[in-house]
């Protein structure tokens, strides 16, 4: 293929943990390339203190002044593409000004939202999960959620994408294919162990992430429901699905990574061989899911990759599924890029790396 028309692109928190990743796959990418690392820090920080870690130093750019260099590029009839990476309730209200900013324009522009603004489709099931009704309801039709490997036909072309949660990526990619082969017990609880490591919590220091504390600790979280569950029941509808989701989340003296063990109740007797099939031939070809043979997923594996590693066995009539991803790749910024490849029509694997770092 040759390479095509370089598509810039415009990356709206550009301080954050994975503005700061994201950048860095950018580097690697043979046809996105940055337009704005937009910050509210533009006038105070430099790109030595943005991003030290990125030997390209892009320097912030300020709201206003990346907002106007987007309406020429516009204007002259040119794509763009633009990556929220913002907090949630943050992204809505920055896509919606905007939208209303560039007018008919926007309809040109590929945006992939990395908040949890736009995943979850019902408005309803958005208000319960958050706690309030939606901040720019008329745009939630119209984005597509942003896990490749369910939705890549939906993807492709599309100019709108709600790239999903880092533990519901992980939740999804272990229960949906057992969902979809129908041999799941539904009215069995569906019970869901996720462990994080402390960048699932951002750039901002936070009592849950102060070395002191995180270091060498440990503790499960959101014993009531985690918001993620929402986005696991959403992609399970689609197969007529219903089953009583316990998840449970844990805070691990990481900095990198996720580790789902999910314990899934079988409807009738499956080896571990046959329940491995189901895995492989759905996620047959898929580039970035590796369904192992033995041994069991690590997140040394995945850390600093897009890949996700998956283990599947039955013990009895309870199958495991247990999947390591690193939040910030496959869990965040990697699968953003994923996502916009699909949408822009570039080859899907394009600036995402598939080895881990082997130690993280
Ligand atoms: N971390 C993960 O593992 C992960 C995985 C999947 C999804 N997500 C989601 O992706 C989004 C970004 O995550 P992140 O980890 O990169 O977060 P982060 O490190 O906290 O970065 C968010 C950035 O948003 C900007 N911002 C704009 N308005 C803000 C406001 N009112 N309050 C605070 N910050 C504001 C800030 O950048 P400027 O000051 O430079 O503008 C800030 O650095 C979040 O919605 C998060 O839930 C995170």
């Amino acid at each position: 293929m040759t390479t095509p028309e370089p598509v810039p692109l415009w990356l709206y928190g550009g301080s954050g943990l994975l503005a700061g990743e994201l950048l860095r796959l950018l580097e690697a990418h043979p046809a996105l390339q940055l337009a704005a690392a937009v910050s509210r820090k533009a006038e105070k920080a430099d790109a030595e203190a943005l991003h030290p870690h990125l030997a390209s130093r892009p320097a912030p750019a300020a709201v206003e002044d990346a907002q106007k260099a987007l309406e020429t590029q516009l204007a002259r009839g040119g794509r763009a593409a633009v990556v929220f990476a913002l907090p949630h309730g943050q992204a809505a209200a920055a896509w919606s000004a905007l939208r209303a900013r560039l007018g008919a324009a926007a309809e040109r522009v590929a945006v992939v939202d990395l908040s949890a603004d736009y995943r979850l489709r019902d408005p309803q099931r958005f208000a319960a999960t958050y706690g309030g009704p939606h901040g720019d309801l008329s745009e939630l039709p119209q984005f597509v959620y942003g896990l490749p490997e369910l939705h890549r036909a939906k993807l492709r072309g599309a100019r709108r994408v709600a790239a999903p949660g880092c533990f519901a990526t992980a939740m999804q990619l272990a229960a949906v294919p057992a969902a979809r082969a129908e041999v799941l017990d539904a009215k069995a609880p569906w019970i869901l162990y996720g462990i994080t490591g402390s960048s699932g919590s951002g750039a901002e220091p936070k009592p849950g992430t102060h070395h002191p504390y995180r270091n060498n600790n440990f503790w499960a979280y959101s014993l009531d429901g985690h918001r993620h569950e929402a986005e696991l029941e959403q992609a399970l509808e689609e197969y007529g699905v219903r089953a009583p989701l316990h998840f449970v989340a844990h805070s691990a003296p990481l900095t990198r990574g996720i580790h789902l063990t999910a314990a899934l109740p079988l409807a009738r007797p499956l080896t571990t061989a046959q329940a491995r099939a189901i895995y492989t031939e759905i996620f047959s070809g898929e580039p970035f899911v590796e369904v192992l043979e033995s041994g069991v997923p690590e997140i040394r594996r995945v850390a600093g990759s897009n890949r996700a590693c998956l283990g599947v066995s039955v013990r009895g009539s309870v199958l495991h599924v247990l999947v390591a991803i690193d939040n910030i790749v496959k869990g965040g910024s990697g699968q953003a890029l994923q996502c916009l490849n699909l949408m822009l029509g570039f080859p899907e694997t394009w600036g995402l790396p598939r080895s881990g770092l082997g130690v993280c």
